[in-house]
């Protein structure tokens, strides 16, 4: 029986993930549908879920943390990150990931050795990123605008600051969590800060993907190895694609999903 699998989000119209699953899929002759789900009230999510028979989904913002209250078991560091974007239906009981955090892990490999990190932002992305990073023994320090989503690194013994009381030093990877430069053309905290911290690093990348931000362009002019996220939603997405079907995603598979990504 074909299985089904759907990404809840609000609003959702314009997530790639159906496409890069569906050719995933496709390339693994594994019979399965991923489609989206528009979820408007999060708090309904294990009740459409099971209601649907879905056999799994992805969860996107901005329902990952309700979808986190709401799974029966919740594997691995999602149980600290407080916030999943899978999940499995494992005879009515519902199994949950956060394949984001892994995600970005693999996405900065390319990048070589990173042993220090400075994340900028604070948000659901920050808070998975800078786990898995700290989880990898990296020295991680967090850079946000305001005060009030630090506490979450405080309390996981990661250095946090504001624009105002930070002090930039060297870091092997400057990485923007911010949505600065997503639908305008701001930079994620004020330009000769960053310049200044670019100066001295030694990569860049910014989650957000498909587009030149601010950040990727300072990056590049100052001659910086820089990528934007892509291959973090590819790699979120293959771990998925491997809970979903049970099989391990090999070069061929992986190269199908990015390439669905692009259609
Ligand atoms: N590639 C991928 O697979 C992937 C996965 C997840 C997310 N993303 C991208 O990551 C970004 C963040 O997502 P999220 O879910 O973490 O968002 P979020 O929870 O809303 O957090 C946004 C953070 O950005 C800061 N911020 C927003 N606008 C800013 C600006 N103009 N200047 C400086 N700081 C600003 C906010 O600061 P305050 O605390 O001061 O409000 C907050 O810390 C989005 O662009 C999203 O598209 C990509």
């Amino acid at each position: 029986m074909k299985k089904e699998f759907v990404i809840f989000g609000n609003p959702v119209e314009h997530s790639k993930s159906p496409q890069m699953h569906n050719a995933g899929f496709k390339a693994l002759e594994f019979d399965g549908i991923y489609r989206k789900h528009l979820l408007e009230d999060g708090e309904s999510i294990k009740e459409v879920f099971l209601n649907n028979g879905y056999d799994g989904a992805n969860i996107t913002v901005p329902h990952k943390e309700v979808a986190y209250r709401n799974a029966d078991e919740v594997i691995g560091l999602a149980n600290e990150i407080k916030a999943v974007n899978t999940y499995i239906n494992d005879n009515g009981k519902i199994i949950a990931y956060n394949t984001d955090a892994p995600g970005f892990l693999y996405a900065i490999e390319s990048f070589g050795e990173i042993k220090s990190v400075l994340i900028l932002g604070a948000g659901g992305t920050a808070k998975a990123v800078s786990l898995a990073l700290q989880q990898s023994d990296v020295d991680v320090t967090v850079l946000n605008r305001s005060e009030g989503k630090l506490k979450f690194f405080k309390d996981h013994k990661i250095k946090s600051y504001t624009w105002d009381n930070f002090q930039p030093s060297k870091y092997d990877l400057v990485v923007n969590t911010t949505s600065a430069g997503l639908k305008d053309d701001s930079y994620p905290c004020d330009k000769e800060l960053l310049e200044e911290i670019l100066k001295e690093a030694n990569g860049a990348f910014d989650c957000i993907y498909g587009k030149i931000t601010p950040f990727l362009a300072l990056a590049n002019e100052l001659g910086l190895p820089a990528k934007d996220g892509e291959d973090m939603l590819l790699y979120q997405g293959v771990l998925a694609f491997e809970y979903f079907t049970g099989s391990n995603a090999d070069e061929d598979i992986i190269e199908a999903m990015r390439q669905g990504l692009k259609e």
